[in-house]
């Protein structure tokens, strides 16, 4: 009943030239599949052109990030609007990386989530503990008051709209991944607090991806646990085989 969702972030991974030629070829190779959702999220320059080399293709395009604002002096921000306009269907708001290395936080990804939803698009709400917060045994306070922050004044009827990624930081881009079990305790801890916020329908509907080291070898384990609907991938989206590999898990 929750269609699988496989994403691949390629951070600041590729020029334009390969992203497009990247593109083409995973359009070749994963044409007609439908029973999951595609989603590819180049860098911001890459975005138009590889929204056009996807024209009719079941491939999603999903930006980064976006701003809290449509139009602004806000230096270097991106409008949702002009994403919308664009093509693009998904937004990442709060990975760890914006959090660790831009300052992103729970209120910003709060402002940023309204926004995107106001103009009609989705979005991947990235939430994760550091390693430290995990053997301090604080995991899911962590997670509890990011999610808290990050919902904030979201309504029931706007989270059709959202895909929670659980992705603990130690585990992004350090082969480090965690075990499917561990992955699924927390989702499944996730998808209590929706029921707590929302309802029972809600908690049940709404799908959660797990992101963090993220391979060919490992995707079918993860996915086969019962609370985790999908990935969000980094290093190991970044070549057409092995992103091939995933989203057929
Ligand atoms: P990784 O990155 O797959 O390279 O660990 C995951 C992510 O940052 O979303």
């Amino acid at each position: 009943m929750r269609k699988p969702i496989i994403a691949g972030n390629w951070k600041m991974y590729k020029t334009v030239a390969e992203s497009v030629a990247f593109a083409k070829q995973l359009n070749e190779k994963l044409k007609g599949i439908q029973d999951r959702e595609i989603v590819i999220a180049p860098t911001f320059i890459a975005t138009a052109s590889v929204i056009d080399a996807l024209r009719f293709s079941n491939i999603q395009v999903a930006t980064q990030d976006a701003h809290w604002e449509n139009e602004g002096a806000y230096t270097s921000s991106i409008s949702p609007a002009s994403l919308k306009g664009l093509g693009i269907k998904y937004v990442i708001l709060g990975h760890s990386e914006k959090r660790q290395f831009d300052n992103e936080t729970d209120e910003r990804v709060n402002r940023k989530l309204k926004n995107v939803l106001k103009n009609g698009l989705k979005a991947i709400v990235c939430v994760g503990e550091t390693l430290q917060e995990r053997e301090s045994g604080k995991t899911e306070k962590v997670i509890e008051n990011q999610l808290k922050g990050c919902l904030e004044g979201i309504g029931l009827g706007d989270l059709a709209s959202i895909v929670i990624a659980y992705e603990p930081v130690w585990a992004i881009g350090t082969g480090k991944n965690a075990t499917p079990e561990q992955a699924n305790e927390v989702h499944a801890f996730i998808r209590g607090l929706v029921a707590k916020k929302y309802n029972s329908e809600a908690a049940g509907n709404i799908r959660i991806q797990y992101g963090g080291s993220v391979k060919p070898e490992n995707v079918k384990q993860l996915m086969a646990q019962p609370d985790i609907d999908g990935a969000l991938v980094g290093g190991a989206s970044l070549k057409v085989d092995s992103f091939e590999a995933l989203v057929r898990f």
